[in-house]
């Protein structure tokens, strides 16, 4: 399977399940998936998922320490001491006593007042987890350019991972370029653009000349630009081969028509824009 390094040396499956939505039937989703061979499991404390994955990951008996478990910190739980119980909320849920990555959800919204005293806070509660050795790599999700340049102003350790929605039709390449020049790992959520872009006529056009779904040339486009990609389903069969297509090269003048696409696909969930 494919493997990415992070900067401080920790290993990430480069294809992870996503579980944002998952909430009914989790047992039975997480299940699937790890029979499916992930090792990459991606969740948050505002999913309301945790305690099941870490009940169906101990049911499957598969050993801790082959799994990489991100979890993320929610909004209302920012700052330094809310933090650092938000971290120990997640993990007791999770039923585990360390995690491999943890997340800063979303930034504080820059109209907020003290927006940027609450990332560094929050940051720098996630830099002591980080020492303390109880989670071996921790990152941002959502955080525009402006964003992290903010938090590296104030930070001791550099983030390894920024999470971003990244899909053909919103590539978000300013905080892409910086995030690959600060060698900040970028994940891709919503890869498929949750499912919007399957019917995506340029892409539907450009799959079929290589014989796959608009999924897997989504999967294998972010894969060939140096993403990790974290690809949500119910569907057994989906879960499966998200994980196991074969993998292809996509020609240049390909990626280029794929980068040239007008944006599509979009959540509408802009950092910038939505107050939370
Ligand atoms: P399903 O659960 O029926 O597989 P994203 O990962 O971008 O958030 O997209 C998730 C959406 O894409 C879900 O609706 C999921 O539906 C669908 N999906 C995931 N993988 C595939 C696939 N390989 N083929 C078709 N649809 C997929």
């Amino acid at each position: 399977m494919d493997i990415k390094k992070l900067y401080n040396g920790v290993e990430i499956p480069a294809v992870g399940f996503g579980t944002w939505q998952l909430t009914e039937g989790v047992h039975e989703v997480i299940e699937h998936a790890l029979q499916a061979g992930y090792t990459h499991i991606d969740t948050a404390a505002v999913y309301k998922n945790e305690q099941e994955i870490g009940e169906a990951i101990k049911k499957n008996g598969i050993d801790r320490s082959s799994l990489f478990i991100t979890s993320k910190v929610w909004n209302n739980d920012r700052g330094y001491d809310n933090t650092l119980r938000a971290f120990e909320t997640s993990l007791s849920r999770l039923q585990m006593d360390y995690l491999d990555l943890y997340l800063i959800h979303w930034p504080a919204n820059p109209t907020r007042e003290n927006a940027q005293q609450e990332n560094a806070d929050t940051w720098r509660a996630l830099e002591e987890l980080y020492q303390a050795g109880k989670v071996k790599a921790i990152g941002l999700s959502n955080f525009l350019k402006h964003h992290i340049e903010a938090v590296l102003d104030n930070a001791t350790i550099k983030p390894m991972v920024n999470q971003l929605e990244i899909h053909p039709g919103y590539l978000q390449t300013e905080t892409v370029d910086y995030c690959k020049k600060q060698e900040i790992v970028v994940e891709a959520w919503s890869p498929i653009g949750s499912g919007r872009l399957l019917q995506n006529e340029s892409l539907l056009a450009i799959a079929s000349s290589y014989g796959v779904s608009v999924a897997t040339l989504c999967l294998q486009f972010l894969l060939q630009e140096g993403f990790v990609v974290l690809p949500k389903s119910t569907n057994p069969k989906n879960i499966r081969y998200n994980l196991h297509f074969e993998r292809f090269t996509i020609r240049n003048d390909d990626m280029e028509a794929i980068k040239a696409l007008p944006t599509t696909g979009f959540s509408g969930l802009n950092p910038d824009e939505i107050n939370f």
